[in-house]
């Protein structure tokens, strides 16, 4: 066998070896490059008589060809493989069912926040809102609750350390006298907001919970005006059948006040009412401390806690499922 015959045979049996293209390249190299046999030969040919040089030429580019087209199909298939490979991993499933993330919602409170507003924005209700740090001029003072009253002690007062004066606000009516402050009458507002008491929380209490307070001051206000707006507020939350009822209380920024139930008819004949919320007619001094004449001007105000509204509504026993942020009972609503 002569050189070139074994050479064309291994050079054959490497190509068929090759496994990648970056192997076929190394075997091309190794072959043909300027320091493989093949080179040596080549070069030997100048000290050849031209018969032999002939000859060796022939034998030369016999192994040329031969050695190209095995490297050319072996490129060829080799490419088509790396191709397959590459389209492979890169394939999309385009059947594939998406990963879906569970739809979010607006938390429960926020929803039933936004249908009490909406109750009374269709009877012509503005939104007012103050700050959740307020200052004891108008959580209290201006409210007529005064420095030694009772009220501010029921309250459980949180203060702002390093402030004078500052409270987290113990409910939502300083912003009636935020309002009654820089608004003349007639002036019809809910303001909707959190409010802070140093209360330990249990199944009916929480440190933080909400409340929608109103405020309607203008001439001739009556408590008739209070009574039949709390009850289409109550009919449009809780069912067009309802009744409220009004019970003497005290407050003292409101003279008289009530505490207004809710009734309901449960299962097996079961009826009752509920308390939903507290109201009055605006005391005068509080209308004249925030700048409204009181012979002229009378008004009605309420607070009405949120969550209690929600967990009427939908049978929620626990106030701290609503601030717990479990999402099991959280998508129930
Ligand atoms: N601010 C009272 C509370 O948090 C609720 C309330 C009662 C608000 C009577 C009022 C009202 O506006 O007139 O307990």
């Amino acid at each position: 066998m002569s050189d070139i015959d074994r050479i064309t045979q291994d050079a054959l049996e490497a190509i068929a070896a090759a496994g990648t293209l970056d192997e076929l390249d190394e075997v091309r190299v190794r072959v043909t490059g300027k320091r493989s046999e093949l080179a040596g030969i080549q070069a030997s040919m100048r000290d050849l008589d031209p018969e032999g040089r002939k000859a060796l030429g022939q034998q030369l580019n016999a192994f040329r060809g031969t050695f190209q087209a095995a490297f050319d199909a072996r490129h060829e298939a080799l490419a088509a493989a790396a191709l397959d490979a590459q389209l492979e991993s890169e394939r999309l499933d385009l059947t594939a069912p998406p990963r879906r993330l569970p739809p979010g919602r607006p938390h429960l409170l926020t929803q039933v926040e936004q249908e009490m507003l909406d109750v009374f924005v269709g009877m012509g209700y503005r939104v007012a809102e103050g700050p959740e740090a307020e200052s004891g001029t108008y959580n209290f003072d201006l409210l007529n609750i005064e420095a030694d009253h009772p009220a501010r002690q029921e309250m459980d007062t949180i203060y702002v350390d390093g402030f004078d004066d500052v409270v987290l606000r113990t409910h939502t009516s300083p912003v009636q006298a935020r309002v009654m402050t820089t608004q003349a009458p007639p002036i019809a507002v809910v303001c909707p907001g959190r409010t802070y008491r140093a209360d330990a929380a249990d199944a009916t209490h929480s440190p933080v919970f909400s409340q929608v307070e109103g405020l309607v001051v203008a001439e001739g206000i009556t408590m008739a005006d209070l009574r039949g707006t709390l009850l289409e507020f109550s009919r449009r939350m809780f069912g067009a059948d309802r009744e409220i009822r009004l019970r003497p209380s005290f407050f003292p920024f409101t003279e008289p006040s009530a505490e207004v139930d809710v009734s309901f008819e449960g299962a097996g004949g079961n009826h009752g009412w509920l308390e939903i919320l507290g109201s009055g007619m605006v005391d005068p001094n509080v209308l004249a401390f925030c700048g409204i004449d009181p012979d002229r001007y009378t008004g009605f105000a309420f607070g009405i806690g949120i969550e209690r509204v929600a967990m009427l509504r939908h049978q929620v026993r626990d106030i701290r499922d609503l601030f717990d942020a479990d999402a099991r009972f959280l998508a129930r609503f």
